[in-house]
């Protein structure tokens, strides 16, 4: 199976904070953005291995800055790594000021998404290929989120969790 470029995943999303979409303080509801991280994640898993995917697991989520009603939000998605038939997900999320129209990184988030058949069993998906330096990080520690992420699923054992555990002892 040919490796593929984690920029060749790449989905983007942009839309507005509605009335409808946000908590009592007028900011963006969390649950809202955790929906549209997982539809932007979707695309990006589906574009890099061309098949059914589902979400198997939300690893990281930080809520860093509050998003107000009316905000301008983009969500972008891009497979950082991936094994036999999961990959990782790495999502940033940006809004955008009205007048100046300067990005501001909002939130960050990590999901993992499996490629399944039709009748939901998981297959192979293709290698990553990271060529930024940012892509080079991700793709490097997202082995470490995956065993924490299975050890934590209770589907792995810790002493495992080799490279894991490697960087608490190294
Ligand atoms: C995700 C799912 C396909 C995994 O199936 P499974 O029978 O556990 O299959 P496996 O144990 O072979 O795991 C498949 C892959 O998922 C990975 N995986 C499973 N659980 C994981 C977790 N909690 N964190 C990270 N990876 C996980 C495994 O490591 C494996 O990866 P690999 O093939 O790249 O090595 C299955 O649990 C499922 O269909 N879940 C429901 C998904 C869904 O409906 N999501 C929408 C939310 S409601």
């Amino acid at each position: 199976m040919q490796a593929k470029f984690s920029s060749e995943s790449l989905a983007v999303l942009t839309d507005v904070v509605l009335p409808g979409e946000t908590n009592p303080l007028n900011n963006l509801f969390g649950g809202e953005l955790l929906a549209r991280m997982d539809r932007a994640a979707s695309i990006a898993a589906r574009r890099h291995s061309r098949r059914i995917t589902v979400t198997a697991s939300v690893n990281h989520v930080a809520f860093n800055r509050a998003i107000p009603l009316g905000s301008v939000v983009t969500v972008e998605a891009k497979v950082s790594r991936s094994f036999k038939s999961s990959m990782e997900i790495y999502i940033d999320v940006w809004t955008e000021d009205r007048e100046s129209g300067i990005r501001t990184k909002a939130n960050e988030a990590i999901y993992t998404f499996v490629a399944v058949d039709d009748t939901g069993r998981p297959v192979e998906v293709p290698e990553i290929i990271p060529q930024t330096d940012e892509e080079k990080l991700r793709y490097d520690a997202a082995l470490r989120r995956k065993q924490l992420s299975l050890v934590l699923a209770g589907k792995m054992k810790p002493d495992e969790a080799t490279e894991l555990k490697a960087l608490f002892t190294s």
